[in-house]
């Protein structure tokens, strides 16, 4: 078994290999380039600045030329891996001098970053979680291996990982370590670990509310007050703990504190940048939202909206507590906040795969339909970093690693099923078709941004909809039969 497990580790990884050779996110598109550069350029920061310097403007700091705008615990990777870049070649991280450089050697090393992260952090928490999943519902029939080949191979991380350029691996890694320290009953652990991943990326508290209302309702189920006062003592020493030491440097001072906050909350930037599949870019379709709001208003209908749309499915959790409806709650959590918070970008719909590949035993056709529509939302930015080929390519290794393989051995499933077959098929008849057009008809001068926006409309709908399902899923009796 085992032996299975390592086998799907390394093809995950070589197929991660091969996507790293494609190019990737500003390659080529000087001044200001892309995802590539900013995480070089933080490497070039952290480790030429002390930290107090690395969140403010200053003549040796220009945040407009991608200012670190991630928490701590991503500054202090920039500067391990800036530290090793200059072990290879010093040119690689020399203030100001280094910005914009891409030679082979260069990514070559980049790209092996990313694969470290990948081998060290990613996949190692990708089996913990397949083997957490599998040990806390046999019942279901959740199986390791099928969740292992999910998590491994679902091209959405791989893309913007590997190809487009960052280090989601890490704060997914962690994410994933949380939910598998929640399945298995260590609740200490599972705050550590969330603690890091939220400070390895602010977005990370699309997961936060499940794991926060999951933890208070299990201190507070305690019977006596002694056990409740110690485990609730506990979680919170983890985590004030470790804010204060990934924090320590900006702590000194209000100012420097607010300023690192300020850094990774951008209200000035608009409630979104480029086109993107969520609730508010769509409704600017009708409803020019720049012309009549302005963008601290619109940050607090955001908060409002957003908070509206993940209260009951917590409150729900609070109260109705299981393993199960954790991973729906943070599934519905996660795309609330993909559809209606300030400040989305396109990849943060990972954010909500990790969880929907979590339901996948329950829901496997679904879920394979929801990963499908998340890599389809991101079509626009992966044409951008010209990585339409190995999108294609992995779309359809995991149609048929997936679709073909699993859906033929529950035949008996499919029959009962019919309805929902056939909206899937509609649903991915679309998707190809808008593909097709998007690759083969040239936008009109007047509408260029046409087919980014077609597909982020209809992207969006689905994961409306895909919310609506999960809260019936939540709420209906048959989730609680089910745990
Ligand atoms: C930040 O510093 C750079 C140069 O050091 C300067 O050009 C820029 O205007 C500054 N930006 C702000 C917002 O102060
Ligand atoms: C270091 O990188 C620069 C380009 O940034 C290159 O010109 C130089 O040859 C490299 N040095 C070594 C020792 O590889």
């Amino acid at each position: 078994m085992i032996s299975e497990l390592i086998a799907v580790a390394f093809a995950a990884l070589s197929l991660r290999a091969i996507i790293s050779m494609n190019s990737f996110s500003g390659y080529n598109k000087a001044p200001m380039f892309g995802d590539y550069e900013a995480q070089r350029h933080w490497q070039e920061v952290t480790v030429n600045l002390p930290a107090k310097q690395w969140y403010t403007n200053g003549t040796r700091n220009d945040l407009q030329y991608w200012g670190l705008d991630y928490p701590p615990l991503t500054a202090y990777h920039s500067y391990l891996v800036g530290r090793t870049a200059e072990l290879v070649n010093s040119s690689y991280v020399e203030l100001d001098t280094s910005r914009g450089i891409e030679t082979r050697q260069h990514k070559s090393f980049m790209r092996l970053t990313v694969l470290a992260a990948d081998a060290f952090v990613y996949i190692p928490a990708m089996i913990i979680l397949a083997i957490c999943m599998e040990l806390t519902f046999r019942r279901t029939n959740a199986n390791r291996r099928q969740l292992f080949v999910l998590l491994a191979i679902y091209p959405g991380q791989v893309l913007i990982d590997n190809g487009h350029f960052q280090y989601n691996n890490i704060s997914l890694g962690l994410a994933a370590l949380a939910i598998a320290a929640i399945l298995y009953n260590k609740h200490y652990v599972a705050a550590f670990a969330f603690t890091l991943a939220l400070n390895y990326k602010q977005m990370e508290l699309y997961h936060a509310l499940p794991f926060f209302a999951y933890l208070l309702s299990s201190t507070l189920s305690h019977k006596s007050f002694r056990s409740f006062a110690i485990e609730l003592a506990g979680i919170a020493s983890i985590v004030l703990g470790l804010f204060a030491i990934l924090w320590f440097p900006w702590l000194g001072s209000l100012d420097a504190t607010l300023q690192v906050l300020h850094r990774l909350f951008p209200i000035g930037r608009g409630v979104f940048e480029d086109k993107v599949a969520n609730f508010w870019c769509s409704f600017n379709v009708v409803y020019k939202l720049k012309n009549h709001i302005s963008n601290d208003q619109m940050a607090i209908i955001c908060l409002g909206t957003t908070l509206l749309a993940v209260l009951p499915t917590n409150i729900h959790l609070f109260f109705r507590r299981s393993k199960h409806t954790f991973l729906l709650a943070l599934f519905n959590t996660a795309a609330a906040f993909f559809l209606f918070s300030f400040q989305v970008h396109e990849k943060s719909i990972l954010l909500v795969s990790l969880p929907a590949i979590c339901l996948f035993p329950w829901w496997p056709r679904e879920m394979v339909w929801f990963l499908e529509v998340s890599v389809f939302s991101m079509i626009p930015l992966l044409r951008r970093d010209n990585l339409l080929v190995p999108t294609i390519a992995l779309m359809i290794i995991f149609h048929f690693a997936f679709k073909c393989r699993y859906f033929q051995v529950n035949k008996k499933m499919e029959d009962e099923k019919n309805l929902l077959n056939s909206i899937i098929k509609i649903s991915e008849s679309l998707m190809v078709s808008i593909l097709v057009g998007f690759l083969t008809i040239e936008p009109t001068a007047r509408l260029p941004d046409i087919w980014p926006l077609i597909i982020s409309v209809i992207s969006c709908g689905h994961i409306c909809v895909f919310l609506v399902w999960g809260y019936i899923q939540q709420f209906s009796n048959l989730s609680l039969n089910l745990k």
